[in-house]
């Protein structure tokens, strides 16, 4: 006899609680002053399955920031326009380095270590960028984003891309090195710009599974039925997110959750369940690794009940 599949639904809603209750909250970003100010005592989940059924917890239908998850985005376009020739730009390894570090840019030519690390996802962005005007090549980061998600009221929160702005200076450090390389074409201020206001760009974790959907579909976005991306190239997306995700804990977030998964420093992750689901999760305090305290503990007691992780039960 086998056991009956566990009701995704109740299991989202005990973690939830659980999360709630929690007196370990992490410690939020002070980098970027804006971030500082979010409060802790805040936790959300949305899991949206192969099916389209959506189960949410917490608080789930409160924007944040998405900050770094919005690398996942950028990538997925600059394949689509550049396709594997995005490779010659950045690297595709784990770095075991924390995500704005600068330590590699020098042994390696000014080649970021994979799209994920600062260097990497502004090298992306300015392939986003050529071509373009800021404007238009953030207003396509932002439509994706929408139509992914299925939601046009997705915006870009002006305040935390201001005070990211304000605070840049190892960010112009990094892209300043690799504009020194010839690897960035554009304007690094131009460059820079973009990515802030990227990052910026506020969901709630509903939207978020929404608009991860394709990744756990092997590319296709189940709302239009359109192929957002070919089966191989959200594969591979997923083995990057997964070696690349949480920078220098990601493997621990493997040993742990083992699903791909991408973090931001406003708190949230969203992780990909293939074939099953695409998970959001958000709460604002972080680790010492920079990532979601208790968005990495909730996806491994999400992956444990439902038996999604990739490794086996
Ligand atoms: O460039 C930065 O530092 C931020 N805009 C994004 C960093 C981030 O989200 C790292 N993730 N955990």
């Amino acid at each position: 006899m086998t056991s009956p599949a566990p009701d995704l639904a109740q299991v989202v809603s005990e973690i939830a609680e659980e999360m709630r209750q929690r007196p370990d909250r992490g410690d939020v970003a002070t980098y970027i002053p804006e971030l500082a100010k979010v409060d802790t005592n805040q936790f959300g989940i949305a899991v949206v399955d192969a099916q389209g059924n959506v189960a949410v917890g917490g608080d789930s239908e409160v924007p944040f920031s998405i900050q770094s998850i919005s690398k996942v985005f950028t990538l997925t376009l600059a394949l689509g326009k550049v396709g594997e020739g995005l490779w010659v730009r950045v690297g595709r390894e784990p770095s075991g380095s924390p995500f704005n570090s600068i330590v590699q840019l020098e042994y390696e030519h000014g080649i970021p270590r994979n799209p994920f690390i600062n260097a990497g996802a502004i090298a992306v962005t300015d392939l986003i960028l050529s071509g373009h005007q800021p404007r238009e090549a953030l207003g396509e980061i932002l439509r994706f984003m929408q139509v992914l998600a299925d939601d046009p009221s997705i915006t870009i929160d002006a305040a935390v891309a201001a005070s990211e702005q304000r605070t840049r200076f190892r960010n112009s450090a990094l892209a300043n090195y690799m504009k020194s390389y010839g690897v960035l074409e554009n304007p690094v201020d131009f460059t820079l710009g973009v990515y802030f206001h990227h990052c910026a760009i506020a969901m709630t974790c509903r939207q978020l599974a929404m608009a991860g959907r394709f990744l756990a579909l092997q590319g296709r976005d189940p709302s239009t039925g359109l192929c957002i991306v070919p089966p191989e190239r959200a594969r591979r997306i997923n083995a990057i997110m997964l070696t690349c995700g949480h920078y220098d804990g990601s493997g621990e977030f493997a040993y742990r959750v083992g699903l791909p998964g991408k973090s931001g420093v406003g708190g949230g992750i969203l992780a990909v369940a293939p074939g099953k689901a695409s998970i959001a999760v958000w709460s604002p305090g972080l680790d010492a690794t920079g990532n979601s305290h208790l968005g990495r503990i909730a996806l491994e007691r999400l992956t444990k009940r439902m038996g999604w992780s990739i490794f086996g039960a």
